[in-house]
């Protein structure tokens, strides 16, 4: 026996590595079927760790301080951030990698949750799968909302100061609830610190247990696949493996390097050459140090939030309250962990469905893309009355999801996993043209 075995059966001997590796992923059989909208949920570990790693050299040098330096108008904060890029070594990278990750997160998560959308990877027995992703998702919000705040700009504060104020319309504790969120009576230094503390510790440490809680549902029931269907029906009868499976080490392991590869291109374009990204990324008005006198023109947060920003706005405010806009806010996030209870399809996969949920999923993304594009522009009146017809179209998606999905027709269901033919990839090819083509129109005429 090798000097290395002989260190490994030690190790194993009193922790179990081996085991577990074997457990968890060697000897894991996942369906043979996965195609790349399985990437993604190792691609936002993979932007899970970047985030990590790059936080916490980024701390190395920033400093939670909303005081102004003598002489200047210009806070500590500010100032730590423009010395990070400016004369930290490796500083400019550092941060660049951070903010960039911080959108292309919710990009690979937008893009996994259409997935376990389309798929029905949230039905039976995957409900918790989906609920501990659900929130995943809410942490993920959010530590980006606290984050945002920290380079202290002109829509780090005021988009902190919209967002916080919100709570304020909450019958009876509303104003004392925002003051104790603020730490003061307005957005400052103290609200600073608070955000700070709640970004790099705590909030972390609550997403990385439910990322963990995620994964351990997951393996406990195995994962869905493109086809819908249970692998575990079909076993060898010798090995007890599913017929339908491979081993996920070397298969999808290996197979993940692709979507890395892929991303990490997208990923280096966007930091080197638009870290910006036109002001979706990091917004124009956050380069201007932060002014509690100097209200922006237009305050509307970060693309990822849009959507239910503009669920917020659409609802008018009734009798003297804004508290239903934030209501519907919340619930536009919340009703998303409730998919596993509301569809009633006998099947899982968008594969076998029929075309009323396939025209339901139509509606719902016209009206998520819709919505995101209007949470960027100031209000007018016709973006107000579109934005309302958009917001009942989301919430109808889910409330009618129930009575649609039990009235639908559906295929039959193949015993075995299948791979998508040629044709059915060319007209996802022709979907995804179609949705960036009216994206991009709808974003022009509105
Ligand atoms: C930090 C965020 C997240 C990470 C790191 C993560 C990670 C993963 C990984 C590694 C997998 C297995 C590989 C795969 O199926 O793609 C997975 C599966 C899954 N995730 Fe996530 N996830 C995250 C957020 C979410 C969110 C927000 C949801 C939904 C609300 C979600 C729902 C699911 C579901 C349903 C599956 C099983 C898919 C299937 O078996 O078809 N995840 N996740």
């Amino acid at each position: 026996m090798s000097k290395a075995q002989q260190l490994m059966n030690w190790v194993d001997d009193r922790f179990p590595v081996t085991a577990t590796w074997k457990a968890q992923m060697s000897e894991y059989y996942a369906p043979k079927n996965f195609n790349f909208w399985y990437f993604f949920g190792s691609l936002a570990l993979l932007v899970l760790v970047i985030q990590i790693v790059t936080g916490i050299f980024l701390t190395m040098n920033y400093k939670p301080d909303g005081s102004l330096i003598p002489g200047t108008s210009i806070s500590v904060a500010f100032n730590s951030v423009e010395y990070i890029m400016r004369d930290v070594a490796g500083g400019w990278i550092i941060r660049y990698m951070h903010s960039t990750g911080a959108s292309m997160f919710f990009v690979v998560v937008y893009l996994h949750m259409f997935r376990g959308l389309i798929y029905g990877s949230f039905q039976r027995p995957r409900e918790l799968v989906w609920v501990f992703g659900s929130l995943v998702f809410l942490c993920l919000m959010a530590e980006a909302f606290l984050g945002y705040l920290l380079p202290w700009g002109q829509m780090s504060f005021w988009g902190a100061q919209v967002i916080v104020n919100l709570f304020s319309s909450i019958p009876l504790i509303g104003p004392d609830l925002s003051t104790f969120i603020r730490g003061d009576f307005v957005v400052s230094d103290v609200t600073l610190n608070r955000f700070f503390a709640l970004h790099v510790i705590a909030v972390p440490l609550v997403l990385l247990a439910l990322v963990v809680a995620h994964l351990i549902a997951l393996h406990e029931v195995g994962s869905n696949n493109p086809d819908g269907v249970d692998i575990k029906k079909h076993k060898d009868p010798k090995t007890g493996i599913p017929l339908d499976s491979v081993p996920m080490h070397p298969h999808y392991t290996v197979k993940d390097i692709v979507g890395v590869v892929v991303f990490l291109i997208v990923f280096s374009t966007i930091v080197f050459f638009k870290p910006n990204m036109f002001g979706y990324f990091l917004e124009d008005n956050n380069f201007i140090p932060a002014d509690p006198l100097k209200t922006p023109p237009h305050i509307a947060p970060v693309w990822y939030f849009t959507p239910f920003y503009a669920i917020l706005r659409a609802v008018p405010s009734f009798l003297g309250s804004q508290v239903w806009g934030v209501l519907a806010m919340g619930a536009a996030v919340v009703v998303i962990a409730l998919l596993p209870w509301l569809d009633r399809a006998p099947v899982k996969s968008i594969r076998y469905r029929g075309p009323v949920f396939k025209v339901a999923i139509v509606l719902f993304l016209i009206a998520f893309i819709g919505l995101g594009i209007l949470g960027t522009l100031p209000p007018t009146d016709i973006r107000t009355l579109v934005s309302r017809i958009l917001s009942f179209v989301y919430f109808g998606f889910f409330i009618g999801m129930p009575f649609y999905t039990k009235a639908d027709s559906y295929k039959p269901v193949p015993d075995r996993t299948t791979n998508a033919t040629t044709e059915q990839k060319v007209r996802f090819f022709i979907y995804v043209a179609i949705t960036l083509v009216l994206t991009a129109l709808f974003a022009k005429v509105i």
